[in-house]
């Protein structure tokens, strides 16, 4: 597939009204993806598993203009009350994506948007949202021009997604999810997710992810400035080749079920991430504290008691506990007696792995 692939093919049919609603999940990459070329490609392959109970549920109501006006026009929700401080972003990704769903400009949207997990959680809203909205066009497109295989409608949702956060393309489907092109990954690409093709070892079905919300503030670095950085940054190269090469590592570690080079990886990546920030000018710092006293206390559990869980850190100080569903009981005590006071009114949320967008 390439980009030309994904432009609308004007057919007779038309669709006066239709409503589409969609839960679409947050995700957690173990391969990073951090640094991108124009029109949000990434510099290198990521992977993440799709999380289950933090999603975004959107629903779009779309009524066709009776005029024929050709502009976009739309009404922002979220959570019950108009926000038109959100329409901004929505309509820059309306726009980018207006080539390839030009039907858009042929419909008054409402959108009513809401997520799961407080709003100032720290936890990134762009990748459920844009790929709960990216669903919603899908579902429309399909009424359009119902004859397509199912696979093109689950890559160009993840294709649209993406254009509106790069890490969106990534939670369309689950639970892991390959987005970049590899040679290892048959069928990867720089333009949409795709999901991991190979069997996974047992150990790592229903992965846990207890995300412990050390900070819930907004960040003072976005991911898009954080990307821009890598541009003349002085390790740029060497991380994506990294980057590249953890992917080919963790493929292997995945159907393998070596749970110990995975903890390994895992946590070297988000070591790493935080890294380029580190190193960046400007350099900036997202963790916190409380963040370096969790993983401290992550590695102590770890040495004392044998357990096989590890850490991953997104583009803030959150940090998410990954651990098998069979360790669950221990660590969740683990959490509850050591780690809770880290976190912003002994606040966390219990994850794991899902299976991606589903029609409500
Ligand atoms: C650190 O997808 O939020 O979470 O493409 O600019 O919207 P944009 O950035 P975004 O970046 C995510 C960065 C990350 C790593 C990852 O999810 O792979």
């Amino acid at each position: 597939m390439n980009t030309a692939d994904f432009i609308f093919q004007k057919t007779t049919k038309t669709v006066e009204k239709a409503t589409y609603t969609w839960q679409t999940p947050s995700n957690i990459a173990l391969v990073k993806y951090w640094g991108k070329s124009e029109p949000q490609l990434p510099k290198n392959a990521s992977i993440s598993f799709t999380l289950n109970n933090c999603h975004t549920t959107t629903t779009i109501e779309f009524e066709r203009k009776v005029n024929q006006e050709k502009s976009i026009s739309f009404e922002l929700f979220f959570e019950g009350k108009k926000k038109d401080e959100f329409k901004p972003k929505i309509a820059k990704f309306f726009e980018r994506i207006l080539e390839y769903c030009p039907y858009i400009s042929e419909y008054n949207m409402t959108i009513h948007s809401e997520n799961s997990f407080p709003h100032s959680s720290g936890i990134a809203s762009s990748a459920s949202g844009m790929a709960a909205i990216a669903m919603c066009l899908i579902s429309l497109e399909k009424e359009l021009t119902p004859n397509l295989p199912e696979d093109f409608y689950t890559q160009k949702a993840s294709f649209l997604a993406r254009l509106g956060s790069g890490s969106a393309s990534r939670s369309i489907e689950g639970p892991l999810v390959v987005w970049g092109k590899h040679p290892d990954i048959e069928g990867s690409s720089d333009l949409f997710g795709v999901k991991f093709p190979y069997k996974v070892h047992p150990v790592f079905e229903d992965y846990q992810d207890s995300i412990l919300l050390v900070d819930k503030g907004e960040k003072q670095v976005s991911s898009t400035v954080g990307h821009n950085l890598m541009y003349n940054h002085p390790y740029a190269e060497q991380r994506f080749k990294q980057a590249n090469e953890n992917l080919q590592k963790l493929s292997v570690i995945l159907q393998e079920g070596s749970i110990k080079d995975f903890i390994n990886l895992v946590e070297s990546e988000a070591l790493t991430l935080h890294a380029m920030m580190l190193t960046s000018n400007p350099y900036f710092i997202l963790m916190k504290p409380n963040t370096l006293e969790i993983i401290n206390k992550i590695w102590e559990f770890r040495a004392q008691t044998n357990s096989n869980i590890c850490f991953t850190l997104d583009a803030g100080a959150n940090v998410h506990v990954l651990y098998p569903k069979a360790e669950k009981q221990r660590v969740d005590d683990f959490i509850n007696t050591e780690l809770l006071k880290f976190c912003q009114k002994n606040h966390y949320i219990c994850d794991n792995t899902g299976v991606g967008a589903q029609a409500l």
